[in-house]
């Protein structure tokens, strides 16, 4: 084997999701096992932490040895053990980072601990071999809404947060009140495609002095009070049309706000990342949005977007080559910062 590649076993397990992976010099994915647990929390409507960590520890030893199975290599070919340390459910990471430790231990093994939002930006350079930092990232998650410029490998400058719900999260809540279940990101982006996006004029937030923030809980608000004013009048309406609305009414906050930061910033490559970058109008709208104004976009395969554990790999390889190691002593950071502002 090359002396040069870097080959690296990743774990994630912050939130539904239990993944390993097997990645080659942060970009080579050789294999990448997802066991989701959707099925499960979607009988309560969403994610139940303990049953979560429950999952988790039922299912991560079978994902890593199909993650390794998969790649063709052993234990003993890895140059290290990559793991999300948060933030996430504290319990849910914890069954991760103990079975990293313990692996690290056993197969003398060094241990890097990644943020899990690195690891989401990170799954940029796996579906575009060319792309390098400085770059502007738009993160999108059912737990994050950020605008970050990507400054060097592990170093990000956040311009822009959520004051409230997450996008990802006013997906789920606008889901479930509609009555399509969980996880709502997927049903509304199918539903809208039926609907009229102009149909219904739900309200695009921005926040004074702090432009490049986000705010969804006003969308979700709007969204409730039209089917309660329809209800309550008497009026039908077309779940398509309010799905396809408030898709419309998020991705042009989220596309506008990128925009803006990247012509304050003088930034001509963005990037894409988390749940939400799997949506169809998003997709569309940030790649003709660049185009308009000639920038590069860059964005991940869908499967990429959500929780996996070769943008972990991806993370963790820059992470491992900065010299970044992690002792025994590694815990869980449920509320886990990562930049100057913090995530
Ligand atoms: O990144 P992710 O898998 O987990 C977190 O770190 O939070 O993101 C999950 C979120 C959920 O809120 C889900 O509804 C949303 O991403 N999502 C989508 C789509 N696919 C997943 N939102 C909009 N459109 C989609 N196609
Ligand atoms: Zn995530």
């Amino acid at each position: 084997m090359d002396k040069k590649e870097v080959t690296v076993l990743a774990i994630e397990s912050s939130c539904d999701e239990t993944a390993a992976a097997v990645v080659v010099n942060g970009r080579q994915v050789l294999s990448n096992i997802i066991s989701s647990q959707i099925d499960i929390h979607k009988l309560y409507g969403g994610v139940v932490p303990e049953i979560a960590s429950r999952k988790h520890i039922e299912k991560i030893n079978q994902v890593i040895e199909e993650a390794l199975g998969e790649s063709g290599r052993t234990l003993d070919d890895m140059d290290a053990v990559c793991v999300t340390y948060g933030p996430g459910l504290v319990g849910a990471l914890l069954v991760g980072v103990g079975t990293a430790k313990a692996l690290s231990y056993a197969a003398e093994l060094p241990l890097v601990g990644v943020h899990h939002i690195e690891g989401h930006i990170a799954a940029n350079y796996i579906a575009n071999p060319d792309l390098e930092p400085p770059f502007l990232c738009l993160v999108a998650s059912g737990g994050h809404s950020h605008l970050v410029i990507v400054k060097d490998y592990g170093e990000y400058e956040i311009l822009g947060r959520t004051r409230d719900d997450a996008a990802g999260e006013a997906f789920d809540k606008v889901a479930r009140a509609i009555g399509l279940g969980y996880p709502g990101g997927p049903k509304i982006d199918k539903l809208s495609a039926e609907g009229n996006p102009e149909a219904i004029e739900f309200p695009r937030a921005s926040i004074e002095g702090a432009p490049y923030d986000f705010s969804f809980s006003g969308v979700k608000s709007a969204v409730l009070n039209y089917m309660n004013g329809c209800r309550m009048k008497g009026i039908r309406y077309s779940e398509a049309d309010i799905a396809a609305s408030f898709q419309k009414a998020v991705v042009d906050v989220l596309v506008s706000h990128t925009m803006l930061a990247a012509q304050d910033h003088g930034i001509a490559k963005i990037a894409i990342a988390g749940g939400v970058a799997c949506n169809s109008g998003l997709r569309s709208e940030m790649k003709s949005a660049c185009e308009q104004q000639g920038y590069s976009f860059y964005m991940p395969t869908p499967l990429l977007c959500t929780d996996n554990a070769a943008m972990i790999g991806a993370a963790g390889y820059y992470e491992y080559q900065k010299g970044v190691r992690h002792g025994l002593d590694l815990n869980a950071v449920p509320n886990l910062r990562l930049g100057e502002r913090g995530i």
